[in-house]
């Protein structure tokens, strides 16, 4: 297998970020062998990467079972992610290629490994880069915080239809200046709020917590874990959310956003 493969490093935007993972088909193939020598688990219990992924392989293949429980499986995977040596070396390589980025005023993706059932990214963020709120179509997700430290607000998507609203067009875009456009809104539910340190982790299913945003307070790393992983049909389907700071008609922790 191309060890190659899974460690092309990508510098762009998350949308297009999105796009590549899914026109890169030979990313696919990374077998999960764990070297079942030295090094998979030292005497602090700590694994190596190929340990890690075993555990992400055999828990994300659960998902296409009746009884998968999403919350049960994040969780697991939050402990196997909290084992994880952080000085492995497929981490410190990831580390080394993203050194160009720092100082380029913009996050830093790179893609660690994609299976049948997951995928797992890297992405540096340099003091206040941000990633504001987007969802993850029918996926679950985990944090891991490599380094620094960074805060991740999560939202609820509430099951409440509101009337989409008309806004007056204004310059750019498509359609002319000053035409009546039609606004989706939406209500969320705010589901905590994170720092995540060093060896921190976070969750997100596809019901609960699944909107979220990312904010670094320092440079930071973070690798994620998506299951399922990004297809041509969820990478479609991911939206953006302009939040409200305000609460929604005064109910606790429930904000209006605007779609895009
Ligand atoms: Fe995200």
């Amino acid at each position: 297998m191309d060890d190659y493969n899974r460690r092309e490093f990508i510098r762009t935007s998350l949308p297009g970020f999105l796009g590549l993972t899914l026109a890169l088909p030979g990313i696919t193939a990374m077998a999960t062998r764990a070297n079942g020598k030295e090094g998979r688990l030292d005497q602090s219990k700590k694994i190596n990467w190929d340990a890690f992924l075993e555990g992400v392989a055999k828990e994300s293949a659960r998902q296409h079972l009746d009884d998968w429980n999403e919350l049960a499986y994040v969780k697991k995977v939050q402990a196997i992610a909290s084992q994880l040596r952080l000085d492995d070396p497929v981490l410190l390589e990831a580390f080394k290629k993203a050194e160009v980025g720092i100082g380029d005023g913009s996050i830093d993706f790179d893609r660690l490994e994609k299976q049948k059932d997951f995928q797992i990214s890297y992405l540096q963020f340099e003091k206040g880069e941000k990633i504001r709120h987007h969802d993850h179509p029918g996926m679950t997700g985990v944090l891991l915080c490599a380094t620094g430290e960074l805060v991740t607000e999560n939202y609820t998507l509430l099951d409440e239809e509101l009337d989409e609203s008309k806004e007056l067009k204004e310059s750019g875009g498509q359609g002319a200046e000053g035409e009546e456009i039609a606004v989706k809104r939406v209500l969320l539910k705010g589901a905590g709020r994170t720092v995540l340190k060093k060896g921190g982790t976070a969750n997100l299913t596809s019901k609960q917590r699944n909107i979220h945003r990312v904010e670094a307070r320092k440079l930071s790393q973070i690798i994620d874990v998506f299951a399922p992983p990004y297809n041509r049909e969820r990478g479609a389907a991911t939206k953006w959310f302009t939040v409200d700071e305000e609460r929604y008609r005064g109910r606790k922790g429930v904000y209006e956003a605007v779609l895009g």
